[in-house]
């Protein structure tokens, strides 16, 4: 699969946190919660894999049915709830997968926390997480902005947001560390959370998770009703992705390393994301309703419109960078 499907293309190659991609397209977190499967996906034209949200102990989730389709809207809704198997089984899972080594391709770790966790030790499951799967992590992505663990979110509120980030940075010094946001942050906040960043050391920035909002879509109220709480992902939430992180661009520059995600289904959606700052990109809903073929084909879409742009390298256009 990975010679029929995995592009090997230099002009794909991204240098980012001290790691090299062989492509900038990624899996988003959520899919492969247990890493379960990630040279598979590799193997598919992923040029990264996100594993998780992992917490420290393992969770059943919410009860089932927790997913649900969106098809006139091209998108999802889930509240899954964090089901997983735990940091330790996931971390044996890494550990095998990889050989105990580092692989062709790159592997971040989502970590957040577990449900039955009082809010006051929150952060003593995320550094727990953090701690015990950094050995096996190429990046670590703090997951502050799930919809579907009560109270989950409002820890991306500054004042609760920055001795979590600082113990989680102390605790696994030697990985690049990212925190992935919400899509229903305030412009203000947006600000506040990439100052945030900066001060605690953090390497970047995951925009975004999904969305509590139920705005413009084409799927009848009656169905969106019935379907009830959780995150809407997927082309509606795309607009308000781009925005974030034109946002979040604006603010940082290339001090952090944006991550983009949210709506991301093709290489037009793609390269929009790039020129506007991100270098890398994600997608989940936009794979689960174009298949498998779906990573190798956006990431040779990129490649083209890179050449087609008189860039050597996808990377140098990020931001918008004028072509040399
Ligand atoms: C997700 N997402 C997600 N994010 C995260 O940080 N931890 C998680 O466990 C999950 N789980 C999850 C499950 C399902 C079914 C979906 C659809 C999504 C969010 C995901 O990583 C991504 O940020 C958003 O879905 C936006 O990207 P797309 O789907 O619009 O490409």
């Amino acid at each position: 699969v990975r010679r029929a499907l995995a592009p090997r293309d230099p002009a794909l190659e991204v240098r980012a946190l001290g790691l090299t991609f062989p492509s900038p397209v990624g899996l988003a977190a959520g899919f492969d919660k247990d890493a379960a499967g990630v040279r598979q996906l590799a193997a598919l034209g992923f040029g990264f894999v996100e594993v998780g949200t992992v917490t420290p102990q393992p969770q059943p989730g919410n009860p089932k049915p927790r997913l649900f389709r969106l098809e006139r809207d091209r998108a999802l809704v889930n509240r899954l709830g964090f089901n997983n198997r735990g940091a330790d089984a996931a971390r044996r899972r890494l550990e095998r997968a990889r050989g105990g080594t580092r692989g062709p391709f790159v592997v971040g770790v989502n970590v957040g926390r577990n449900k039955s966790t009082p809010d006051e030790r929150a952060a003593d499951d995320y550094v727990a997480a953090a701690t015990r799967l950094a050995p096996v992590a190429d990046y670590l992505v703090v997951n502050v902005s799930s919809p579907n663990t009560p109270g989950l979110r409002d820890l991306q509120a500054a004042e609760r947001l920055r001795p979590l980030l600082e113990r989680v940075r102390a605790a696994v010094p030697g990985t690049p560390l990212l925190v992935k946001i919400a899509p229903d942050l305030a412009d203000e906040e947006v600000d506040a959370l990439a100052d945030l960043a900066l001060a605690c050391g953090i390497d970047g920035i995951v925009a975004t998770n999904t969305s509590v909002e139920r705005a413009n879509l084409a799927t009848p109220a009656a169905k969106i009703h019935a379907i009830g709480a959780g995150g809407l992902s997927g082309r509606p939430i795309a607009e308000r992705s781009l925005h974030i992180l034109a946002r979040l661009r604006a603010r940082v520059g290339d001090r952090l390393v944006l991550v983009a995600a949210g709506g991301v289904e093709d290489a037009d959606a793609a390269w929009a994301r790039i020129e506007a700052g991100a270098t890398l990109v994600q997608l989940y809903t936009g794979f689960v309703y174009g298949g498998p073929g779906t990573p190798a084909r956006v990431a040779r879409g990129l490649a083209a419109k890179a050449r087609a742009r008189g860039y050597s390298r996808v990377q140098d256009a990020v931001g918008g960078r004028a072509a040399p």
